[in-house]
């Protein structure tokens, strides 16, 4: 037991101290790729609020959008244009999203993508790979998820073709979905997405592509865009999209998207116009300023350099892990891992040691080389 009056030190789990660096635990200001502890103390950051940010910390033409969307009054009683606007413009860069439904949190999208495909197969059981949220339909292992729910939902193991063929084939007749993260620690092959669109049609189940993580940053229209994949059925797409407000998305396919009108999924705040405002800003930034282009470039230079630190201190650092958009070391014990992710803190460094770092746009070369010499420094201390 504690004091704090916020169970687990923080409402984000992934942020709970013993997850991050320990010291430092809070924060009073971010800004680009910088951030600023209650000390005052400043850190160059990948942790990039878990990947929700891409354009760096309060980018300023997404600050402008969300002030004239707070002047504006931010909430009223009717559906604001901006809501048409935004889907219309999401559809114009990822043409497979032909209709759009927002919500506030990833989580939420999932769910509801999932609810859709309940709806369009008249089934029930889901296979996922990857995380999908706190929700109780992917949540088989948590306490509190009842058992009746948690056996409706199993995992299906990445990359694995012949293993998640078995499992689709098994439970064709009751399979309402598939929901996979394209991309976990390391890249999908073609051989496993294939196999997957092929046989979610084949059983007449709903492919779900849960690109939270990788829309806005592997392409604007994450890893199909990426890979050039057929499209799946639906996607969600979250965190980086509004550069850190609050907002994801599930869409798709226009006769799945429609059964949103026989189910309900509805929420008071999912028309909220600040994080609408700025998802339309940020998505015009990516568009102008090819910004999955720079995360690609700044990410290669940041994966190369995380090699020769893996090479000068092969005896701690066991590996080099994911891909240049989203990466982190693997070290020897849980202990070194620890003790490298406090050290680098110390020297000004916010560098996490599991799934994922990312970079954004206002990380530049200058910065990476600085991040590189830090990890070199805390390492040889140890
Ligand atoms: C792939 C994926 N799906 C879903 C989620 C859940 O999103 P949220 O935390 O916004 O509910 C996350 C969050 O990390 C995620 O990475």
């Amino acid at each position: 037991m504690n004091d704090w009056r916020v169970p687990g030190f923080t409402s984000t789990g992934s942020k709970r101290p013993d997850a991050l660096f320990g010291t430092p635990a809070r924060m009073t200001r971010a800004s680009g790729a910088r951030v600023w502890d209650e000390d005052g103390r400043e850190y160059v950051d990948y942790v990039m609020a878990l990947g929700a940010v891409g354009l760096g910390y309060g980018h300023p033409e997404v600050n402008r959008a969300a002030e004239a969307a707070i002047a504006a009054g931010v909430v009223g009683p009717l559906p604001p244009v901006v809501e048409e606007e935004l889907a219309e413009a999401l559809s114009a860069q990822i043409p497979w999203l032909e209709q759009v439904r927002f919500l506030k949190t990833g989580a939420e999208a999932v769910a509801a993508a999932v609810r859709l495909a309940r709806v369009a197969t008249a089934r029930d059981e889901v296979l996922g790979c990857g995380y999908h949220g706190w929700l109780d339909w992917c949540q088989g292992a948590t306490e509190g998820v009842p058992a009746a729910v948690r056996g409706l939902f199993a995992e299906l193991p990445f990359n694995d073709v012949a293993a998640g063929r078995e499992m689709i084939r098994a439970r064709a007749p009751r399979l309402a979905a598939v929901v996979v993260e394209p991309v976990i620690v390391s890249e999908p092959t073609r051989e496993w997405l294939q196999m997957l669109r092929a046989e979610t049609q084949r059983a007449g189940a709903v492919l779900i592509l849960d690109e939270i993580k990788t829309a806005f940053r592997l392409a604007i229209g994450g890893a199909v865009a990426r890979y050039d994949l057929d499209p799946p059925d639906l996607v969600v797409i979250g965190k980086a999209m509004a550069n850190g407000f609050p907002l994801a998305a599930v869409g798709g396919r226009r006769d799945i998207m429609a059964d949103a009108n026989r189910t309900w999924i509805s929420s008071t705040l999912a028309t909220e116009g600040v994080s609408l405002a700025a998802a339309r800003a940020t998505l015009a930034v990516y568009t102008r300023d090819n910004v999955c282009d720079h995360l690609h470039r700044i990410g290669t230079r940041l994966l190369h350099g995380l090699h020769e630190v893996q090479r000068a201190h092969s005896g701690l650092v066991s590996g080099v892990a994911g891909i240049a958009e989203m990466c982190f070391l693997h070290y020897a014990t849980e202990a070194l891992s620890r003790a490298a992710a406090q050290r680098a803190a110390q020297r000004g460094l916010l560098f996490k040691r599991t799934a994922y770092n990312f970079v954004s746009l206002a990380h530049d070369e200058g910065t990476v080389d600085r991040t590189l010499e830090m990890l070199h420094e805390s390492l040889r201390g140890i």
